[in-house]
C-alpha cells in the first residue's frame, strides 16, 4: 500500500487534539459533549474488533450495495478509519475517499486516495463534490436526528449513487410510539 500523511494533521488545532479526560477515559474536544463514548485506546481497540465482526458477518465484504463507477466515497463517522482505509486500499480507482469524525483518532499513514476530516456530520455538509457512495457504520447513538441525516446524505448522492448504513437496530417499540430507531439499509438515488 502506498502511503502518505493524512491532510488533517496539518490543520488540526491543539484544542481538538486536547481530549477531555473524565474518570480515566478520554472524550472528543471538537463539539465537546456531543458523543457520549470515549475515544481512547481501549475504545479504538473495541472499534477495530467490531470491524472484524462486521467483516465476518458480511463474509469479508466491506459493503453490500451494488455500487458502480464510484469516483468519490464518504465514510461518515469513520472512527479509527479502519473501513475507509480498507475501502481506499481495495478501490484505488476511487479518486477520493473521505472519512469524517469528531475525533482525530485516525492513523497518519493512509492510502493516497484517502483523506480524514474532523467535522460534525449533523452540521451542514461542505464538500466539493457529491458522492457515488456514502457509507456509515454503527452510528447508533451518534445522531440526534436520523431523518435529517438520511435526507442530507440523499442530497449529497450523485445520481445512481448509494447510501449504505450498517447499524444495530436495537431501539424500537411494538406500538410504534417510539420511532427514533436507526436505519439498517441501503438507499439508491
Ligand atoms: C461507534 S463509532 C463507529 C466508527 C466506525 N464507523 C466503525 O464502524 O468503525 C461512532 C463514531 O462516530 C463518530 N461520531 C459521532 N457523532 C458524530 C458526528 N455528529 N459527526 C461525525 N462523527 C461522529 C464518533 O466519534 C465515533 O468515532
Amino acid at each position: 500500500m502506498q502511503q502518505r500523511p493524512s491532510t488533517w494533521t496539518a490543520s488540526l488545532t491543539s484544542s481538538i487534539q486536547h481530549f477531555q479526560l473524565e474518570n480515566g477515559r478520554t472524550y472528543h474536544s471538537y463539539r465537546e459533549g456531543k458523543y457520549a463514548i470515549p475515544n481512547d485506546e481501549s475504545e479504538n481497540d473495541r472499534l477495530d474488533l467490531q470491524s472484524t465482526l462486521f467483516s465476518l458477518t458480511l463474509g469479508g465484504k466491506l459493503y453490500l450495495a451494488p455500487t458502480k463507477n464510484v469516483h468519490h466515497c464518504l465514510d461518515v463517522g469513520t472512527g479509527t478509519g479502519i473501513w475507509a482505509i480498507d475501502y481506499a486500499d481495495t478501490h484505488p480507482h476511487v479518486e477520493i475517499v473521505i472519512g469524517t469524525d469528531l475525533s482525530p483518532i485516525q492513523p497518519t499513514d493512509i492510502p493516497p486516495n484517502l483523506q480524514f476530516i474532523i467535522d460534525d456530520m449533523e452540521d451542514t455538509w461542505h464538500f466539493k463534490q457529491p458522492f457515488g457512495f456514502i457509507h456509515s457504520r454503527m452510528m447508533v447513538g451518534s445522531f440526534t436526528n436520523w431523518p435529517r441525516f438520511m435526507s442530507t446524505a440523499h442530497e449529497w448522492l450523485q445520481p445512481g449513487g448509494w447510501l449504505e448504513c450498517q447499524d444495530a437496530d436495537t431501539l424500537g417499540c411494538d406500538d410504534e410510539t417510539f420511532s427514533m430507531h436507526p436505519p439498517s439499509c441501503s438507499l439508491a438515488k
